[in-house]
C-alpha cells in the first residue's frame, strides 16, 4: 500500500482533505493524525475490524486497549454507560485537552477497541486538525500513538512515516506536536479517582478539581509487584536499542560520572551518547561522546517533554550503544518525563 503524507496547517484546514480522511475511516481504513500530545493512528472506534487493523499495523498485543477520541463533550454519553460528576468536572476544567478518562463502556463500543475490558478510555483532544478529522470521520476515533509498538510515540509526521510506511493509506501532517508526551490517564471507575499515566495535566491539577486523587503505585516503581491498571504501562516502552542509564545527583558530579563511564565504553569501541540539558551542555564537550543530545532546558519542563521522544529516536538512528541521560525532578510535568525516561531505561538508574 502506498502511504501519502498531506500537510494541514492548524489555521487553514482543507475541507477536501478532511472529507477524504473521513471517507477512509468510514471504509474501515486507518489514518494517522496530529494531536496536541503525539500523533495518533486512527480507525473507526465502533468498527471491530478497524481496531483489529490498528493492532496489526502497530504490532501491538490485542489485550492493550485503545483510546476513543471524540470531538464534542456530549459524545461521551454515546460511548460510556455511566458518566459520574467527576468526569463532568474534569471535562469542564481540562477538555478539550491532554486528559484521558477511563469510564464504564456502552454496549456499542466493541471489545476489540477496549482490549476486552468493560471500560473505555475517552479523550477529547484540543488540536484543531484532530477535531476536524474526528468530526469528518463520524465522531469516534480509536487511536493509539502512531508508532510501532515499543518505539517512542511520534512527535513529527516524519516519525509516523518511518513506522507506518506501506501500512496505512494516509498520514495527516500537522507539523511538530506541542506537548510531546502522551495524555494523562485517570481511572474514574474505582472508589477513588486514580492516576494511571502521568502527563501534561498533572496530579496536582487533577486534585485541584477533584480533591483526592490516588496514583497507580506501579507507575514509577522499578519492580512493581502489582499489575499496572493501564495494560499498556506493563510493556517495555520507548527503549532505545542501546543500553540507557539515568544518572541523578549534582550536575557537575553527574557529568563527571557520565564522562568517565563513556571513556571506558569508548575504550571498548562502543558508540557513546549523552542526553543532557542546555544548562549542562558545556560539561560534555569532549571526544568521549559520539553524540551529545540536548533534551531542552531545565528552566522549562515543557521543553524537555517536547524533545524527549525525538532524542530517544535519534539514539537508534545513530546506533548508539552506551547512552547516559540526566534525571529530572518528579514535580509537575517532571513526573511524566521521568515516567517515560525510567521506562526507556528499563529502570536502570545510578545516583552519584
Ligand atoms: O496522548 C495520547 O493519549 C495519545 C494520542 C494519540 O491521543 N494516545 C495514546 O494511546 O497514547 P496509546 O494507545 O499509546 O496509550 C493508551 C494507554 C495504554 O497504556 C492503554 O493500556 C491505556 O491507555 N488504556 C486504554 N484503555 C484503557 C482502559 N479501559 N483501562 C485502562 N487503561 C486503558
Ligand atoms: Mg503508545
Amino acid at each position: 500500500m502506498e502511504t501519502r503524507v498531506v500537510f494541514q496547517s492548524e489555521q487553514n484546514i482543507d475541507a477536501a482533505v478532511m472529507k477524504e480522511a473521513g471517507e477512509l475511516i468510514r471504509a474501515g481504513e486507518l489514518v494517522a493524525f496530529p494531536t496536541e500530545t503525539v500523533y495518533g493512528l486512527g480507525g473507526d472506534a465502533l468498527n471491530a475490524a478497524s481496531s483489529a487493523k490498528i493492532y496489526q499495523a502497530k504490532g501491538r498485543p490485542s489485550d492493550n486497549p485503545l483510546i476513543v477520541h471524540i470531538c464534542r463533550f456530549e459524545d461521551i454519553y454515546e460511548i460510556c454507560s455511566q458518566v459520574p460528576p467527576e468526569a463532568e468536572k474534569l471535562a469542564k476544567a481540562y477538555w478539550p485537552g491532554p486528559l484521558t478518562m477511563i469510564l464504564p463502556k456502552a454496549e456499542r463500543v466493541p471489545g476489540e477497541t477496549t482490549g476486552g475490558l468493560d471500560t473505555v478510555a475517552v479523550r477529547f483532544p484540543s488540536h484543531p486538525v484532530a477535531k476536524a478529522f474526528i468530526e469528518a470521520a463520524g465522531g469516534f476515533i480509536a487511536a493509539p500513538s502512531a508508532n510501532v509498538s515499543g518505539r517512542p510515540s511520534p512527535t513529527l509526521a516524519r516519525y509516523v512515516l518511518e513506522d507506518m510506511n506501506g501500512k496505512i493509506p494516509l498520514i495527516i501532517d500537522g507539523g511538530a506536536v506541542g506537548i510531546g508526551v502522551e495524555s494523562t490517564i485517570i481511572d474514574l471507575t474505582g472508589e477513588e479517582p486514580e492516576l494511571l499515566r502521568p502527563g501534561y495535566i498533572t496530579r496536582e491539577m487533577l486534585m485541584e478539581t477533584l480533591g483526592t486523587v490516588g496514583q497507580d503505585r506501579t507507575m514509577m516503581e522499578a519492580h512493581p509487584t502489582g499489575r499496572p491498571k493501564a495494560p499498556g504501562m506493563r510493556y517495555r516502552h520507548y527503549a532505545p536499542k542501546g543500553e540507557l542509564t539515568l544518572v541523578s545527583g549534582k550536575s557537575d558530579r553527574v557529568a563527571a560520572y557520565i564522562r568517565e563511564q563513556c571513556r571506558l565504553a569508548k575504550a571498548e569501541h562502543k558508540k557513546t551518547g549523552v542526553l543532557c540539558t542546555e544548562e549542562s551542555l558545556p560539561l560534555y564537550q569532549t571526544e568521549v561522546f559520539d553524540s551529545v543530545k540536548c533534551m531542552g532546558s531545565r528552566a522549562s519542563q515543557e521543553s524537555v517533554a517536547r524533545e524527549l521522544y525525538r532524542v530517544l529516536r535519534e539514539c537508534d538512528d545513530e546506533e548508539l550503544e552506551v547512552i547516559f541521560a540526566e534525571s529530572f525532578s518528579e514535580e509537575g510535568l517532571g513526573q511524566a518525563v521521568m515516567n517515560r525516561l525510567l521506562k526507556a531505561a528499563g529502570h536502570r538508574t545510578v545516583e552519584v
